[in-house]
């Protein structure tokens, strides 16, 4: 299969206008013919997301795939192999493959099977670190794999500054995993903590001893910025547990913090009265 050659100013397709895919499609607007975006399936929010990022939809996945040059996935963890099979299928009978960079949070081995689907030449592991980013600054972006200098290329000059890896698919995706264990792993065992203080009664002792002896303020299980999100957290911890099962590194860790996020999503959608979000 031919690897497509990627024009000067490339037709780029973004799945989907989430909150950090609006703001990647944005971002290679300077840099593209077009970013588009395929309106089937998705919500009101996305559409608004895309209007206010001044993408151009499409129908549906199946006519983006025809269309881009280059595909940029940016979903929900749990999502990206299932994109990525409908992208495939969208492709199926065809000459030329866009480049596909995978930019989700998922673990080594789910990029590297989105590499057998696509063909490894085509696939670009991409992981952003940091928030959605509309100037330079708030976020990087991490390549690896064959196409990762192109990928990098139209990256560069825009608010996700590309940073290769390595031309191997999985590095990058390595890093993200072990990023978030360092960030929400870490939190979601915060917020354990705090909710088994709560449990046997001892949580105002606990937070005067995190203050007193330097350890931090307790962790807030209801702050909205970390509920809203928890529901994505989820695949993102069972992906990074995949990532450390892989090299032989303890995965209960991230296993735990994913079943954390797991409650504080279900208890933000039934209980907001149980203060942490934590009860079985
Ligand atoms: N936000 C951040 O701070 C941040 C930071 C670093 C990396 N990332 C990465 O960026 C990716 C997306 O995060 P986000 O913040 O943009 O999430 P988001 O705001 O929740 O957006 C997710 C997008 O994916 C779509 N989506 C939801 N469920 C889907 C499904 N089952 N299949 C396909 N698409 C689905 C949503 O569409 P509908 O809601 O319309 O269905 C929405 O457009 C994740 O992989 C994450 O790790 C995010």
């Amino acid at each position: 299969m031919a690897v497509r050659e990627i024009p000067s100013r490339p037709v780029v397709g973004v799945l989907h206008p989430g909150s950090m895919g609006a703001a990647v499609g944005s971002a290679l607007k300077p840099r593209a013919g077009a970013v588009i975006w395929a309106a089937a399936g998705r919500s009101v929010t996305t559409s608004k997301r895309a209007e206010l990022a001044d993408l151009v939809g499409v129908a549906d996945l199946a006519a983006l795939a025809r269309r881009a040059d280059v595909i940029v996935s940016v979903c929900p963890p749990h999502a990206a192999r299932d994109v990525a099979e409908q992208v495939a299928a969208a492709l199926e009978g065809r000459d030329e493959r866009p480049l596909y960079v995978d930019a989700n949070a998922v673990s080594p081995d789910t990029v590297r099977g989105i590499g057998e689907l696509l063909g490894a030449e085509h696939v670009v592991d991409g992981a952003i670190i940091g928030l959605p980013a509309w100037e330079p600054g708030p976020a990087v972006l991490w390549l690896s794999g064959a196409g990762a200098a192109e990928a990098a290329e139209l990256f560069a000059g825009t608010p996700f500054p590309p940073r290769v890896l390595g031309a191997e698919l999985g590095t990058a995706s390595a890093l993200k995993a072990c990023f978030a264990l360092q960030t929400k792993a870490v939190t979601a065992l915060r917020l354990a903590s705090a909710e088994a203080a709560d449990r046997y009664g001892v949580v105002d002792a606990l937070r005067e001893e995190l203050t007193r002896t330097g350890a931090g303020p307790l962790p807030d299980g209801a702050s909205s910025r970390t509920v809203g999100k928890a529901w994505r957290f989820v695949g993102e911890m069972q992906e990074a547990a995949a990532a450390l099962a892989a090299v032989d590194v303890p995965d209960g860790f991230s296993l735990a913090a994913a079943e954390v996020y797991r409650r504080l999503a279900a208890a933000d959608s039934t209980d907001r009265a149980n203060e942490w979000g934590l009860r079985g």
